[in-house]
Formats: C-alpha cells, sequence, structure tokens
C-alpha cells in the first residue's frame, strides 16, 4: 500500500461545488412545534430537527395535524413556530382561523401539504411559508430557518472549517491561502478566524501585528455585537481581514462547546465568506466547529496516521451531518524527497472519495512566504501550487474566478471607457 508517490496526481473531479446561493443560515434559538398527519413527514421532521442548522433551535414533532394543534394550544402556550401538515381533507382554512384565535400573535405557521387552498387564502391568514409535500429533510429545515434570516442574510455567513488531519501537515497554510484566492480572485468579503489560540500563525503569515484579536471577544461577559467584532479584526486587504489568535501563554484556553457560537453568529451576519482555521485537537468545541460549518475541508499528508485520522474525521463528521456535502480533503506536502508515501490513488480508496487538491512539498516556496509573511501567490501569482489554492477556493465556494472574468470579458470595455475619458 505504501510506495513512493507517482505524482501521477489524480484529484477528484466528480464534486460538484454548491450553488454559490444554495446557502440555509442557521436558526436561531426558537421553539417549533410540528402536528404531522402522516408517519413519513413526522420521521422527516425528527431529522430535520437533527440538522446542525437546526441545532439551537428545540423542534418537537407532534401526530395528529391542525386538530390536535388546536386543541393542545387551548392549554399550552405557543411556540415561535408551528409547521402543519395537512393531507387536504376536512376545511383545513376554517382550521386555521380557530388557530388564531388560541395562538400568540407572533407566532409564525408553516403548511406543509397538497394544493390545500389558494396560497393567496393560506397568506391572507398569517401563514409564513407553505411547502408541498412530500417533503425532504432539507425543506423543513430550509422553510424554519428561511423565517428568521433577512433576505440579504442569504448572500453572507457561509464558514468553511478547515483542519488538520495530523498536527503540522500544512491545514493553516492552506486554510490562509485558500481565504486569500476566495478574497482576491473570487472578490468574496472573507474573514480568517485563528482558532489556535495559543500558538496560531495566521498574524504571521499575514504580516499583521494585531492589537487585539479573538481573545477579546472570548473572553469579555456580553454578547459580542458586529460593531465590537469589527474593531477586532485586522485588515489585511481589502476584502480580506483577521480575527487574530494572542499567540499568547499567559492564559489556558479550555474551552466550552458553545464559546465560540456568539462569535460566529455576529461574523455570520456580516461576513459573506468566513474560513476557520481550527487547530488540531478533537475537543467539544473544535468539533462543534466543524460539524456546524457550512463546508469542511480536512488537509492530509499521505502517510498512514493521517490516512487513518481522515478516514475517521470523514467519517464522524458525514454521520453528524447527513444532509450535507461530505467534508472534502486535500493532499499537502506530497512528493518529499525520501519519504515514503501512499500513492494518492491508495489514500483515495482508503477514503473513499478523490482529494479536491493535491499540493506538492516545496520547502523552499512554503519557507520563504512564511518567513516574509506572505501568501504563495504574493511570491509568484501564475505558481502552479497558487493556481491550486485557487481551486480549492472554487471548489468550496463554488463561486467562479471573478478577477479572471474582469480580465478577460470586461477588460476591453473598461480599457475603452477608461480611453475615452482620458481623451
Ligand atoms: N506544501 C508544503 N510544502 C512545504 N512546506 C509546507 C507546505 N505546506 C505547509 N508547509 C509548512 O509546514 C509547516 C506547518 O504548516 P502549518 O502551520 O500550516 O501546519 P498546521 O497543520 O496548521 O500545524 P498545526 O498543527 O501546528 O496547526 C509550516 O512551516 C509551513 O510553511
Ligand atoms: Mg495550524
Amino acid at each position: 500500500m505504501i510506495s513512493r508517490s507517482r505524482h501521477n496526481f489524480e484529484e477528484a473531479s466528480d464534486i460538484t461545488p454548491p450553488p454559490a446561493d444554495d446557502y440555509i443560515a442557521p436558526a436561531p434559538r426558537i421553539s417549533v412545534q410540528a402536528f404531522c398527519e402522516t408517519v413519513a413527514t413526522a420521521t422527516t421532521a425528527r431529522a430535520a430537527s437533527e440538522d446542525r442548522r437546526l441545532a439551537k433551535a428545540h423542534l418537537s414533532v407532534h401526530m395528529g395535524g391542525i386538530e390536535a394543534a388546536i386543541e393542545n394550544y387551548h392549554t399550552a402556550p405557543t411556540p415561535n413556530v408551528i409547521v402543519l401538515e395537512t393531507s387536504g381533507s376536512g376545511d383545513f382554512l376554517a382550521g386555521l382561523d380557530e388557530l388564531a384565535t388560541v395562538c400568540d400573535a407572533g407566532t409564525r405557521v408553516v403548511v406543509i401539504g397538497n394544493e390545500v387552498a389558494p396560497y393567496r387564502e393560506l397568506v391572507r391568514r398569517g401563514v409564513s411559508d407553505y411547502v408541498i409535500g412530500p417533503v425532504q429533510v432539507l425543506d423543513v429545515v430550509r422553510s424554519i430557518c428561511g423565517l428568521f434570516s433577512a433576505s440579504e442574510a442569504i448572500a453572507v455567513g457561509r464558514m468553511i472549517a478547515v483542519a488538520g488531519a495530523k498536527g503540522g501537515v500544512g491545514a493553516s497554510t492552506v486554510a490562509h491561502n485558500v481565504a486569500w484566492a476566495i478574497s482576491r480572485d473570487l472578490g468574496l468579503d472573507s474573514v480568517v478566524i485563528d482558532l489556535d489560540l495559543a500558538f496560531g500563525t495566521a498574524s504571521l503569515d499575514y504580516n499583521q501585528d494585531p492589537a487585539q484579536g479573538i481573545a477579546n471577544a472570548i473572553f469579555q461577559q456580553e454578547r459580542p455585537d458586529s460593531a465590537f467584532m469589527e474593531r477586532l479584526l485586522a485588515k489585511c486587504t481589502d476584502h480580506l481581514s483577521l480575527l487574530a489568535a494572542p499567540a499568547s501563554l499567559d492564559q489556558v484556553y479550555d474551552f466550552g462547546a458553545d464559546a465560540f457560537d456568539a462569535i460566529f453568529d455576529t461574523m455570520r451576519m456580516t461576513t459573506p465568506c468566513i474560513v476557520l482555521d481550527v487547530p488540531h485537537q478533537w475537543t467539544a468545541w473544535t468539533r462543534r466547529a466543524l460539524v456546524g460549518a457550512d463546508d469542511i475541508l480536512i488537509v492530509a499528508e499521505p502517510d498512514l496516521a493521517n490516512m487513518r485520522n481522515a478516514k475517521n474525521m470523514m467519517s464522524i463528521l458525514k454521520t453528524a451531518r447527513p444532509n450535507d456535502r461530505p467534508p472534502l480533503y486535500c493532499l499537502n506536502q506530497v512528493g518529499m524527497t525520501k519519504r515514503p508515501e501512499i500513492e494518492v490513488r491508495a489514500f483515495a480508496k482508503t477514503i473513499e472519495s478523490q482529494p479536491i487538491a493535491t499540493i506538492p512539498f516545496d520547502s523552499r516556496m512554503f519557507g520563504t512566504a512564511a518567513n516574509n509573511g506572505q501568501m504563495i501567490a504574493e511570491l509568484s501569482a501564475n505558481h502552479r501550487t497558487a493556481k491550486k489554492f485557487l481551486q480549492i477556493a472554487q471548489r468550496m465556494t463554488g463561486h467562479a474566478d471573478t478577477s479572471k472574468q474582469r480580465g478577460s470579458l470586461l477588460a476591453p470595455i473598461l480599457k475603452k471607457l477608461r480611453a475615452g475619458r482620458s481623451r
């Protein structure tokens, strides 16, 4: 199984990137009660309650449809959202009118059904969303989350978590270079969050000397708001900012599972793309950061321990995120002279998916970049490795290279316009 890499780098070509607009913002801490008529919908609703985007919400599932709901709310307080399944039998609109008499005004109602009534009539009775059945898990998740995300929020908040299968494999280097490509070449405003509070290198890699950073947010008592978070960011380029790690050992960094929740929620409201540089640890909060991200990139070197760890990480994350694209992975430091390596093909067979990129080992280039506080693309924009980072950026975000578009399509027009203006 182990042989020297033959450099026949095979990369995944069969992974469709998620459409850039297929983003479901996680729901806030809300209560949701579903009243289903069929076992199939009840099962789907229960599966939805396990989805990471509803992790903060409390979703309970009951049978009996709208009649059971009406009976229930005669005595019980109403939740933030009521989901009603109806098969169309009986007078559903009359049922909604009756439900309104026992519901709080702020409660939102989602209806799952088949042509139960003209949509107009449902809207008139205050129904917030109407989903045509049979529903899939993501239909339920999308509908509930959609009630709480402003329409502009659709464009913001995509979170990409990058973690190494082992320590020192280059996960941070990949995270920083990919974030650079996302912001510079794909034109998405991005923030890198360095979660390696004790030893993080993001500020060194971006040549920043930030006075503030993530420690100021995590150790303060109040919930951080957008303005507060904004002040903690170090601006690396026009489109890229950094929430730096203190890299100080004056204190220890033992956090609870949800320690970063408020920071992530706040950043998600204003930032189109967030890249998490997750340290190689398996703690409650690193696992939560990975499970809660929109996409995951695992960085691995082509050896046995990396392969085992990557497989374990993929498998546990796939199970925890059944409604998401599986984690993606890339191989880094491939082709190190004299080192026995597992062939890319054998690695991919064990992991049961192809790497989205294989990045060659290049100690001179990566060493120079690290010591200069530069990205690979700054050292050599057209280098094969810089293009690999762009390729990963595109795969992770589903966005095309806008700088290329600007260059190829718009450049001649812009040139003419500029020439016209200067005449
Ligand atoms: N493809 C590569 N070729 C040569 N050196 C590399 C390559 N990728 C990363 N490195 C170097 O490997 C070292 C470790 O990288 P990095 O800090 O990004 O790893 P990490 O996985 O984040 O480590 P940690 O577990 O400490 O967080 C750095 O010195 C970096 O410059
Ligand atoms: Mg690191």
